[in-house]
């Protein structure tokens, strides 16, 4: 197919940024037939990150494949701030960690991280396994802190969780490239969205070494909740917004 034709068709099927995407699908394509089946499927509705299988993320091309959460631009402000946070030799783990695009970023911009990840989906496990190799990051499957290694208890120096974050009743109003091709447990956070957020809290103090920090996204509307949810936890919260990136972080200190 010629570049001026998967234009055409991306462009039939609603793609705003058509050409940008033509040229990204022609270069990733290792053979012609492979170029046709992958216009077929962004034509299709499939997320271009899950269709090239890699995302663009704080610098960084990030493994992605069907079914894995695709890193978002605005969760570099989280990557920001954690990055900040870190001065030395430091134990990092990325709960719900999808890709692992959170560590792979951060560990890209710090030295002498020790790496732990975790992910309640297996497709995120294995992806994430692949983006942290390069930092020795440690990947485990399992339901938040359950399947980390016991000797992390209270050890941990920062801790980021960007963990599903919107409320039930507006997963609808998501658009449909994030509604039918994530799953629905990487952005269901229940009635007001901080169901998972409460658990990590009510957890954190447990895992984070006194004066360790626990990184969470959250909505613009969940500040006060999520600065209770942490506070009734024991920990110090602060939040961080930022306006270009559409980003609110929470912090919360042990
Ligand atoms: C919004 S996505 C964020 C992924 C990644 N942190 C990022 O920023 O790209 C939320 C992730 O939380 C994971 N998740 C949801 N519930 C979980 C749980 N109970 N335990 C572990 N992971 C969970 C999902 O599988 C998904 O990968």
């Amino acid at each position: 197919m010629t570049p001026e034709k998967i234009v055409e068709r991306l462009r039939a099927a609603g793609c705003v940024f058509a050409e940008d995407e033509a040229r990204l699908l022609v270069d990733s394509a290792p053979s012609a037939a492979r170029l046709d089946e992958m216009v077929a499927e962004r034509v299709r509705g499939v997320p271009l990150e899950h269709v090239l299988g890699w995302a663009e993320f704080c610098g960084l091309r990030v493994a992605v494949a069907p079914g894995v959460f695709v890193p978002r631009h605005r969760t570099e402000l989280l990557v920001r701030l954690a990055a900040a946070e870190i001065t030395g030799p430091a134990v990092l783990v990325d709960l719900a960690c999808g890709s692992g695009a959170i560590a792979a970023a951060v560990a890209d911009r710090v030295d002498g991280l020790d790496v732990y990840a975790a992910d309640i989906e297996p497709a995120a496990v294995a992806v994430a396994k692949r983006n942290l190799a390069p930092y020795g990051g440690r990947v485990y499957p399992g339901d938040l802190f359950a399947p980390l290694p016991g000797e992390l208890r209270g050890r941990v120096d920062v801790l980021v969780a960007n963990v599903p974050y919107v409320p039930s009743g507006a997963v609808e109003l998501l658009p449909p490239e994030a509604r039918e091709h994530e799953p629905l447990r990487a952005l269901d956070g229940g009635a007001d969205g901080l169901d998972v957020l409460r658990r990590v809290a009510a957890q954190a103090p447990v895992w984070l070494r006194p004066g360790g920090t626990l990184f969470s996204e959250i909505g613009v509307d969940q500040v006060e909740a999520a600065r209770a949810a942490l506070t009734g936890a024991g920990l110090t919260p602060t939040v961080v917004a930022d306006e270009d990136l559409d980003a609110t972080v929470v912090v919360g200190r042990r």
